[in-house]
């Protein structure tokens, strides 16, 4: 499963880069918005840092302007992945992209049906909110395997990526049901290491190694 960061801060995907986590990033407005910088300029920086696809999120909603908007974030390097809301439209636009031969990331899905629609219009990537989904007391796992199982039955390869990831959990999860991709904040990518008894276990060998002869 490949690990994508969650973020826009250009500071973040450097250290988990350095860690070797990083397979490619997502970004959304709300994560540009914190960087307080200009979206095109966000972008741009953070495809020269990483080798993998890097999502960048049209902010139109009407097919027309989204597709132009695509054009202009595809130009700004070669591994961008045009990100597009899960509507009509956004369909439509994802069908033009894709006759361009560009990638894109069909986000905020929230139904298996939905991703079944993304799919059929040629969508690279699809985004089931896992995280939202729990929120609203319904199981957002349950939607992550009921789309795999319909990809596989209809041998679509639109790859499933887990977003709105909260906790280790989330990603376990993701990981058992074959999802391709799990995009997560850095915290939770830094909470991936950590087990209390490897850290009880390290003190204990650490302690003993102080009796041993040199
Ligand atoms: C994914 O592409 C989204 O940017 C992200 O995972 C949304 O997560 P949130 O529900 O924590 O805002």
């Amino acid at each position: 499963m490949k690990f994508y960061i969650d973020t826009a801060d250009i500071e973040e995907i450097r250290q988990a880069n350095r860690r070797g986590w990083v397979d490619g990033v997502t970004t959304n407005p709300s994560l540009v918005a914190k960087t307080g910088r200009r979206h095109h300029e966000v972008i741009k920086d953070i495809c020269r840092e990483v080798d993998g696809l890097v999502s960048a999120e049209v902010v139109s909603t009407e097919s027309e302007t989204m597709f132009k908007e695509g054009l202009e974030l595809a130009k700004l390097a070669d591994n961008v992945v045009v990100k597009v809301p899960m509507i009509e439209e956004g369909l439509i636009t994802v069908k033009k992209l894709t006759a361009e031969r560009i990638k894109t990331n069909v986000t905020l899905v929230f139904s298996p049906i939905q991703a079944l629609m993304a799919a059929k219009a040629g969508a690279t990537i699809v985004s089931p909110f896992v995280g939202r989904v729990d929120d609203t007391g319904a199981n957002g796992m349950n939607l992550v395997s009921q789309i795999i199982q319909i990809y596989q039955n209809y041998d679509l390869n639109t790859q499933v990526l887990v977003a709105s990831i909260r906790h280790p959990i989330h990603v376990l999860e993701s990981a058992l049901v074959g999802a391709h991709i799990a995009t997560m904040p850095f915290n939770v990518m830094k909470s991936l290491t950590n087990h209390p008894l490897t850290d009880k276990g390290l003190a204990q060998f650490l302690k003993d190694a102080q009796k041993v002869p040199q």
